[in-house]
């Protein structure tokens, strides 16, 4: 865990050489000239003695790892780079002082300076001392610390070496992988599917790591269309019955109910009502995932069962009392791996190119070995196949691994066997990928991740490395991939045309995690009545779970804080961000999404070091002139909050990357207008490192300077008017990498003249009227995004001509939504056309009167919804040559209409929802 430290201290101190070189000769500097170049001296030769202890420490032999005297020079080390992480951001607090012309550059004795901020000269005192320290360290570690050695020094740079394979492995881990037998799939849906009209509880009880939520998992998607609504509700071992009920709550109305409006407010007899009221008229099917206590499912209890129409309760739980509360016979216990189908899963993850993934001969014993250690869990064996598809595959080298298995599981006794096996993936993996993965950790248990969120958090962190070609958020996504490919990380879902979306730690690893964090004495973790955060000792990163009592006090304590996320909501407001621009200074990644904060103190500028500033969703209304001064903010994420103007000197964040700032007034995008975004007038042009920007008002002087953002990638731009369109088009082409746009237009009847835009998109949404023969058959809009182009949103379009011939030439489109997008009768879907469409979406289009599917067409669709399309009065023809969809839906429709539906042939069979339409006159 050291080397996460050091490896960052490493990189940073990088960073701050390359500004010194800079300043060297700048003549702001020349007075201070020697003292610069001296630090500059003892920062380069610290550098190179942290580089080498990172290059040691990744060499180390596992079997040092529990060694007294080993482990407390480690922890000397760690603090030694800790104090040189301060100074470097003292540092760079100072060097940044230049651009600010309000401020004087603290360098002479005679300036008037802020409390407890040093100068060059004492930064460069101190970073001798670290100097003389780090030499120290290295003395006492070849005097003190005895190392086992393999003997086997010709693999010196081994694990730091085998990290490159990995650009090397593609394929990504099978889900179903951890399945095991199909049998038990047939069983559940068996279950599942019964005639039986009481609601049924069945659960599904086996160890960690056989693969129970995967199982589940895979059930709930096939089967839950089955069901009038359907939830999954992780219990986690700190559960509060509120949130579960809320989170029960949310996910059963979701889309398709009304949800209670006022269920925030709610206590919990209240909550269990309202759920008991609804769920009495419904057949639905219900989740809970990894239950501790029967208590747990008994508080539930009151609430879930009282439906008489075929309701189904599943639970997955590692606990015998919890599984004996099945329905008679409805029970199923997963068993370990019998020998041969171990063998098999564990030849498949580690020969995956050989044919047959036949082990070879001569790594057999050696594999058998292996595997018998993994006792059959699906979890373990995958792990250590993955682990030896990226090495060397000769017997010294399994010997090896092998080796230190055995070691980890006879000499490591604290951790329990299966948390050995995955221990061995940590050990293994190269440094940088240790810092993202431990991060994770830090988060809630089932704590689901998004990838591009969780991208822009490990950036601002600086756990990514440059790569010459690439973006830090195209590296950090390899990361990514990588801990997936490692099982360290489980893939949830994917976007409809294949990208990673959201991810999840599994339990037993995200424990295995956290004990290395205990064991290596680096966070603190609040009890959970007090706090349930987790706090490195030293206390550089703090992310809050859940709060019950004010933090205040702990807070007060936290000078070196770098990292602060608070994903509890409902923490009570107190005046945090004063006293983290007092205490905290340091602090590199801010993120408060929702709570309930409305103003930003002035002071907020003092945090120099920021990168990461998430007020999304929080009350906050202005933010304080002081912003300008973020000068290394990356991420300034402002979405949903009551921000309308930003400051004008947003434009000096030169570094910024993403920038959200954008209300959402119509969370269904029903409406034109149903987000608004900011102005940006002056100096947008200056932006240019920005590569999210949500959502721009448009206006004249912006538009001229957006075509300089030339390393845009997602672009929300709304108020177009058609006046604008040729500049912004104009604009818009010189954004090589653009793969996400929306354009709205400022009124109903503005007309949007697009005839170009860049080849790259991959998503576009059109909201407001298109010229004429902006989708005509020749149409240079249409060529130029055709070969890219994988989802498409035409709304309040209001076309004449049939849109569908045209767009038929998207052969790669994936998804297709149309609002108020055509004025005609009639849609026609030709036989081959959208081959591989997978979601159709047709809402409020009042004169359409006719659908027709011809036999061929949309052959992979998954989902297709009708809504509100109010002179439809027939069933589409030819729905049934689209079978079988996953999800189909008539939303907003008349009784008439669904006595239609019922009686429609073609739907016989089929599963499909409905809304009746209310009348709101
Ligand atoms: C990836 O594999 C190919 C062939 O299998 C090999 O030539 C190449 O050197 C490998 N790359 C790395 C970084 O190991
Ligand atoms: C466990 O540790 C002891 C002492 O360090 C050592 O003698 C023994 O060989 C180790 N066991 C294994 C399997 O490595
Ligand atoms: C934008 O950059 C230009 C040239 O670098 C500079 O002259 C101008 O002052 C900058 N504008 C703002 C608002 O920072
Ligand atoms: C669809 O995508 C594939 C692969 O990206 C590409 O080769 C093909 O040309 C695209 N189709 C069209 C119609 O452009
Ligand atoms: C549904 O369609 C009707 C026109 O047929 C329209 O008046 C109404 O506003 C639509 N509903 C919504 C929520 O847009």
């Amino acid at each position: 865990m050291a080397e996460t430290v050091l490896l960052l201290v490493i990189k940073k101190i990088g960073v701050a050489l390359a500004i010194g070189a800079a300043h060297e000769t700048s003549a702001l500097f020349s007075k201070f000239s020697t003292q610069l170049i001296e630090l500059q001296g003892s920062m380069g030769r610290v550098v190179r003695e942290l580089r080498v202890m990172h290059d040691v420490l990744c060499q180390m032999d596992i079997r040092n790892r529990n060694n007294q005297v080993y482990e407390g020079w480690l922890d000397e080390v760690q603090k030694v780079a800790h104090v040189m992480e301060d100074m470097v951001d003292e540092y760079f607090y100072l060097v940044g002082q230049e651009h600010d012309a309000g401020c004087c550059f603290y360098l002479n004795k005679g300036f008037r300076k802020p409390r407890s901020l040093l100068s060059l000269n004492q930064i460069a005192s101190k970073v001798k001392e670290i100097e003389k320290d780090l030499t120290h360290l290295s003395e006492t570690k070849n005097r003190w610390v005895p190392m086992i050695n393999n003997g086997d020094t010709s693999n010196s740079n081994y694990i730091v070496k085998r990290s490159q394979d990995l650009a090397n492995i593609s394929r990504s881990l099978d889900e179903e992988d951890l399945v095991g037998v199909d049998k038990n799939t047939e069983k559940l849906e068996q279950w599942l599917g019964g005639k039986d009209g009481e609601c049924s509880v069945i659960t599904l009880y086996g160890m960690g790591g056989l693969g129970k939520t995967v199982l589940a998992a895979n059930v709930y998607r096939k089967e839950r269309e089955n069901f009038q609504c359907h939830a999954w509700v992780s219990i986690s071992q700190t559960y509060s019955r509120e949130d579960v009920l809320m989170n029960i709550i949310k996910k059963i109305f979701k889309n398709k109910f009304e949800v209670p409006s006022n269920i925030a407010a709610m206590d919990i007899t209240c909550l269990e009502d309202t759920l008991k009221r609804f769920l009495e008229q419904k057949k639905y099917f219900i989740v809970l995932d990894d239950v501790w206590t029967p208590e747990a499912f008994d508080d539930l209890s009151r609430a879930l069962l009282c439906s008489h129409k075929g309701s189904r309760l599943l639970i997955t739980t590692r606990e015998c009392d919890v599984a004996a509360l099945a329905s008679p016979g409805h029970m199923l216990t997963l068993e370990a791996l019998p020998e041969d189908k171990a063998w098999d899963l564990f030849c498949k993850k580690s020969f995956p190119r050989e044919a047959n993934n036949e082990c070879s001969e001569h790594l057999k014993p050696l594999s058998k070995e292996l595997v018998s250690k993994c006792r059959g869990l699906p979890l373990a064996i995958v792990s250590v196949g993955s682990l030896l598809r990226v090495r060397e595959k000769t017997v010294e080298e399994w010997r090896r691994v092998n080796d230190q298995l055995s070691w980890e599981i006879i000499n490591n006794s604290r951790l329990g066997h299966i948390r050995n096996i995955l221990h061995l993936s940590f050990i293994y993996l190269p440094t940088y990928l240790k810092s993202c993965f431990l991060y994770c950790s830090l988060f809630p248990e089932d704590y689901l991740f998004h990838r591009k969120k969780l991208v822009r958090l490990w950036i601002a962190e600086g756990f990514i490395n440059e790569k010459s070609t690439s973006t830090l958020e195209e590296v950090a996504e390899g990361y990514l991939k990588e801990l997936v490919n490692r099982n360290l990380l489980q893939l949830v879902l994917r976007n409809s045309f294949g990208r990673m979306k959201r991810f999840r730690m599994h339990d037993i690893i995200r424990e295995l995690a956290v004990d290395l964090y205990k064991k290596y004495h680096f966070c603190v973790k609040y009890e959970e009545d007090e706090c349930g955060g987790f706090l490195e000792r030293d206390g550089r990163k703090l992310v809050v779970h859940k709060l019950k009592k004010d933090i205040h006090q702990s807070f007060s304590s936290v000078h070196g804080l770098r990292t602060l996320i608070i994903l509890d909501r409902n923490m009570p407001p107190f005046n945090l961000l004063p006293l983290l621009s007092d205490k905290s200074r340091y602090i590199t990644v801010l993120e408060l999404i929702g709570l309930p904060i409305e103003k930003i103190p002035d002071a907020i500028g003092g945090l120099f070091n920021l990168r990461h500033l998430g007020l999304r969703d929080t009350k906050v209304k202005l933010l304080p002139k002081s912003i300008e001064k973020l000068s290394y903010l990356l991420t300034l994420d402002l979405a949903g909050s009551d921000i309308q103007v930003v400051p004008p000197g947003i434009v000096k964040m030169k570094n910024l990357r993403h920038l959200f700032a954008e209300k959402l007034n119509d969370q269904f995008f029903r409406a034109l207008l149903s987000t608004s975004g900011v102005c940006i007038t002056k100096g947008l042009g200056n932006l240019t490192n920005l590569q999210t920007l949500h959502t721009l008002n448009a206006q004249d002087e912006s538009l001229r300077e957006l075509g300089q953002l030339r390393r845009l990638r997602s672009l929300r731009i709304l108020n177009v008017k058609e006046i604008y369109c040729k500049q912004l088009c104009e604009s818009l082409v010189q954004m090589p990498f653009l793969s996400y746009l929306v354009v709205g237009a400022s009124d109903e009847n503005e007309v949007l003249l697009l005839n170009i835009l860049p080849p790259n998109l991959q998503k576009l949404r059109l909201n407001g009227r298109l010229a004429e023969g902006t989708l005509s058959g020749d149409s240079p809009l249409l060529q130029a995004v055709e070969k890219n182009l994988h989802s498409l949103s035409l709304c309040w379009s209001h076309l004449r001509d049939d849109p569908l011939p045209p767009l038929s030439r998207l052969n790669n489109l994936t998804q297709l939504r149309f609002h108020r997008a055509y004025n005609g009768d009639k849609l026609v879907f030709v036989m081959g056309w959208f081959p591989k469409l997978k979601k159709l979406y047709l809402w409020d289009l009042p004169t359409l009167e006719k659908i027709e599917i011809h036999q061929g067409s949309m052959k992979t669709l998954e989902t297709l919804v009708l809504g509100n399309l109010s002179s439809m009065t027939e069933v589409p023809h030819g729905i049934e040559f689209i079978k079988p969809l996953r999800h189909l839906g008539f939303y907003e429709i008349t009784h008439e209409f669904l006595t239609l539906l019922h009686r429609c042939p073609g739907l016989a069979g089929m599963q499909w929802r409905h809304t009746l339409r209310v009348d709101r006159s």
